[in-house]
């Protein structure tokens, strides 16, 4: 049995959508549930950000997660494979009649990925305060919170209609196969004929 942990949304429905093809079969969580169990596979229901924390405690063998998630945990995960679903940006936005003062002592940022935030200026030796928010971001800088963002763009339509631009590109994120050491050892062939399932029909 392998246990793997998708991100709710639509993540987890392209996930299963690739697993229908390899297998013809139909793969649907009921209602409200967060189980799914069928065919040797058990899928857990988590949030994003979580599906890093399910697989590095073995309380799932494999998971699919952006990288940007990835990249924000930094945990010790195995990388196995990208999926090319889940495809988006992390910039960082300002308000459209502004741009970033490099001359400021300190700038700041409202994200709720501080990690990537704050390498990224450390990088560029300027100074930030981040400010930690648990969504929307776009609204910090309008409203005086922060002077810029540092956030996902996928469309770029929420940054639009809120009056704010792209100014860079942090990283490019897609989705990820990951799974944790142990299990990738303890369970390698079933993992290693997966991905190899799943790498055909990508
Ligand atoms: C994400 C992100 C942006 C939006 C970008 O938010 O934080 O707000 O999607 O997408 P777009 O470029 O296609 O407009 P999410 O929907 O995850 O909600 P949240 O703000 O509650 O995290």
């Amino acid at each position: 049995m392998l246990s793997i942990a998708l991100p709710k949304g639509r993540i987890a429905k392209e996930t299963l959508d690739i697993f229908e093809e390899i297998f013809d079969k139909k793969f649907v969580f009921e209602d409200r549930k967060l189980i799914l169990e069928t065919d040797g596979f058990r899928f857990l229901l988590v949030r994003n950000q979580d599906v890093p924390s399910y697989v590095l405690h073995q309380a799932a063998d494999i998971g699919v997660v952006g990288l940007d998630v990835l990249e924000e945990k930094d945990e010790d995960l195995v990388r196995l494979l990208d999926l090319n679903i889940g495809k988006c940006k992390v910039c960082v936005g300002i308000m459209d009649n502004k741009e970033i003062d490099y001359s400021l002592p300190e700038i700041k940022i409202a994200t709720k990925m501080s990690n990537i935030a704050q390498k990224y200026f450390s990088k560029k030796a300027m100074g930030v305060k981040i400010i930690k928010l648990y969504g929307s971001i776009e609204l910090a800088p309008l409203v005086g919170l922060s002077d810029a963002i540092v956030d996902i763009v996928e469309t770029g339509a929420t940054m639009k209609q809120n009056g704010l631009k792209a100014v860079e590109t942090i990283m490019e994120s897609s989705a990820y196969l990951i799974s944790n050491k142990n299990s990738f050892i303890e369970k390698k062939d079933e993992i290693i004929s997966l991905y190899e399932k799943i790498q055909k029909v990508l």
